[in-house]
């Protein structure tokens, strides 16, 4: 028998093992708790973000709970960045987004909201535990990349932080590999001011993670937009079939600096089989100026769908003659 703290969290609170909603708030020491869930235990935490294994005690259905640490339970700036990723989360409705199946306030004030608990390990874990992917199977899953930022985008918003980690890879019953976007903490509207230091429009604010920014969030020197996504899902593209990154440093700074400045390493430098058409498509996702990208998510899928349909058709015909 599994205990409820087992499942799939690394619990390193002191979670209540049974059905019984959390007790009430023993002052600053005390647990936080929503009402009409148990929380049992640690999904994940981050800079500014938490994520807990909950039960909802009425269904006992099991979900995810969002939050922020702790540290920021009194952070009113912190409070309305996390207020305005739920409700971008909200307004995106597509089958790669993970949806926000509820919100509020847990008993300490801190905002929060609840996702269903995927069973699943992110890009960043795939690659690490089990080394690269196929170019196949990478294409797949960016085409499921690219599927999902068209509804971003659509509902006017950039996500800004697309990295192994926001990405989520969980089996469906049918035993299909679904993919879904997290995390919109960074995301923004361009051309909206939201005024709290960290919008494209603001000076001097880096926003995202460097390996996974584009050339103006690196130098803030043009607006942040759909292209800037495009820049990143390339990155993404190209770490999953080899691990690696197209520029490279020593740490950060470098790389922020090759982002900036260098050519790509082509992926044929890395990898044998590597398509032609993939490196020059990586290379115009991965041009300098957002213009000589894509137009959008969708144009971007349309030329990875050309190279992944000759695979296909080779896949199916190494079938038919194996069969
Ligand atoms: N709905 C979910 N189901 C399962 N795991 C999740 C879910 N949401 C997030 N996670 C895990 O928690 C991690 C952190 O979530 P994320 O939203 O990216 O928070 P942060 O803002 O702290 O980066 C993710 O990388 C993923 O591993
Ligand atoms: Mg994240």
């Amino acid at each position: 028998m599994t205990s409820p703290n087992s499942t799939q969290g690394l619990s390193r609170e002191p979670f209540p093992t049974n059905d019984a909603p959390f007790p009430g708030p023993k002052g600053d020491q005390g647990v936080p708790y929503v009402p009409g869930l148990v929380l049992e235990g640690v999904v994940a935490e981050g800079g500014m973000g938490l994520v807990y294994a909950a039960r909802e005690i009425s269904t006992g259905r099991r979900v995810a709970l969002k939050t922020l640490r702790a540290c920021f339970a009194h952070d009113e700036g912190a409070h309305a960045r996390f207020e305005r990723e739920i409700s971008f989360t909200r307004r995106v409705v597509h089958p790669n987004v993970a949806p926000v199946l509820g919100h509020g306030r847990m008993s300490d004030g801190r905002p929060y909201y609840l996702m269903e608990l995927y069973r699943g390990r992110t890009l960043g874990a795939v690659v690490r535990e089990d080394g690269p992917l196929s170019i196949g199977r990478a294409l797949e899953i960016t085409d499921r990349i690219l599927a999902g930022l068209e509804a971003v985008h659509a509902a006017g918003i950039v996500h800004r932080d697309l990295t192994p980690e926001n990405v989520l890879l969980t089996e469906e019953p049918s035993g299909e590999t679904r993919v879904l976007l997290l995390d919109f903490g960074f995301a923004h509207e361009p051309g909206v001011d939201t005024g709290d230091g960290v919008t494209a429009d603001s000076r001097g604010a880096l926003v995202g993670t460097i390996r996974f920014m584009s050339p103006e969030q690196v130098t803030r020197g043009r607006a942040i937009t759909a292209q800037s996504d495009l820049f990143a899902t390339a990155l993404l593209l190209y770490y999953a079939v080899s691990g690696k990154l197209p520029f490279r440093g020593e740490g950060d700074l470098d790389v922020a600096v090759a982002t900036v400045r260098k050519a790509p390493v082509p992926l044929r430098a890395e990898l044998r089989n590597v398509p032609r058409a993939l490196d020059v498509l990586l290379s115009r996702a991965l041009a300098k100026h957002p213009d000589a990208r894509f137009s959008g998510a969708a144009e971007m899928r349309r030329a990875l769908s050309g190279l992944r349909r000759p695979r296909a058709k080779a896949a199916g015909a190494a079938a038919a003659l194996a069969g």
